[in-house]
């Protein structure tokens, strides 16, 4: 099989494509390089420079690389930028799906893999979120994944496509330095870069109904979640028909305050954190229930915590001292 992984030079596409290449997949990466960075990727690994909106250059790749099976991650990722510009998130991530869909069924690929995210969820007040809990998401970005899993099903029907979406969870760490995310969106870039800048991280809202009072989230391994996209790659090569949509979770909660001093621990700077008022729109707790990938995917998370904080911390570190050229 080759497969097709658009988004392939971004911080989560370059370690799928790099994970599934070691596998001894033929890959090939699509990236627009609106924040995809080329040489995330080795030479090995080609590269074609070009959006997921493009129906012609799709139609290309597929026949000039024989492409049999897509991964699709070409999306933007930006909640806040999301509420702003709706109808850029609609056209870009859903109308670049539709165009990457006719483009996969027109070239008789048979597998399609779709970067969904626990976004789709919202806030639901569960202990666990599992695959049945209600979507009801909270931003265009959700309602854009949610928009997509509905597309990437009903083209799979009609298509004879088996698909899979899996939905992340929070997304840290990286395989190597200079894999790390280049993007300050998550809590923990967030909280290396007011480090940095020689203030303590925030804490918004210590009175929630958690254990000591702050947001409880479910963190993955991004070299966990590339082992998922392989394991999903294996089962619809291996001939699994039909739809699966699966959580991309470990299935345990890390407070913001457990998480900040593991990154104290780390980057040694252990000043103490401010609190400030909650932020609005954010849940309690979101943990993945991981029962189903380790059920239909036979994968589990491998990696803790700890090591998401180091490796994004040696990450953060190459990217600022300077010796690394995007
Ligand atoms: N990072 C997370 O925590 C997280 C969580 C849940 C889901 N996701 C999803 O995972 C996927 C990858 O996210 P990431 O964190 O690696 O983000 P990223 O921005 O690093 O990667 C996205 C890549 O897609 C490329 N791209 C964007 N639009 C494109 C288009 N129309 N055509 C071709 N290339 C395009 C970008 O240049 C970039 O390289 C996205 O679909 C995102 O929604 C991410």
């Amino acid at each position: 099989m080759t497969w097709l992984i658009t988004g392939g030079a971004g911080y989560i596409g370059a370690h799928v494509a790099r994970a599934m290449a070691e596998a001894g997949e033929r890959v090939v990466a699509l990236d627009d390089l609106s924040s995809g960075v080329p040489n995330r990727l080795p030479e090995s690994i080609p590269l074609v420079r070009g959006s997921s909106l493009d129906g012609d250059l799709l139609k290309r790749v597929f026949a000039e690389h024989a492409v049999t099976g897509v991964v699709h991650l070409a999306a933007r990722k930006q909640v806040g930028e999301s509420v702003a510009e709706p109808t850029r998130y609609y056209r870009e991530n859903v109308g670049g799906l539709a165009t990457l869909l006719e483009a996969a069924a027109a070239a008789g690929v048979e597998r399609f893999l779709f970067s969904s995210s626990a976004a789709v969820y919202g806030n639901p007040d569960v202990d666990l979120i599992t695959e049945d809990t209600p979507c009801a998401p909270m931003s265009p970005y959700g309602e854009t994944k949610l928009a997509g899993e509905w597309l990437v099903r009903a083209a799979g029907r009609t298509h004879g496509i088996a698909t899979v979406c899996l939905r992340y969870f929070n997304v840290a760490g990286a395989a190597a330095p200079e894999l790390a995310d280049t993007g300050v969106f998550n809590v923990i870039p967030m909280v290396f870069e007011r480090l940095t800048h020689d203030e303590a991280p925030r804490i918004f809202g210590d009175d929630y109904p958690t254990p000591d009072g702050t947001c409880v989230r479910d963190y993955i391994h991004v070299a966990d979640l590339a082992e998922a996209h392989l394991a999903a790659a294996r089962r619809l090569a291996d001939g699994a028909t039909g739809d699966l949509t699966v959580n991309i979770g470990r299935g345990e909660g890390v407070s913001v305050r457990e998480l900040l001093t593991l990154i104290g621990e780390v980057s040694g700077d252990t000043r103490e954190p401010v609190v400030e008022p909650r932020r609005p729109g954010d849940a309690p707790r979101a943990v993945a229930s991981a029962a189903l990938a380790a059920k239909e995917l036979n994968w589990s998370a491998r990696r803790d915590v700890r090591e998401m904080v180091e490796s994004a911390w040696e990450g953060w570190l190459l990217r600022h001292s300077g010796t690394q050229a995007d």
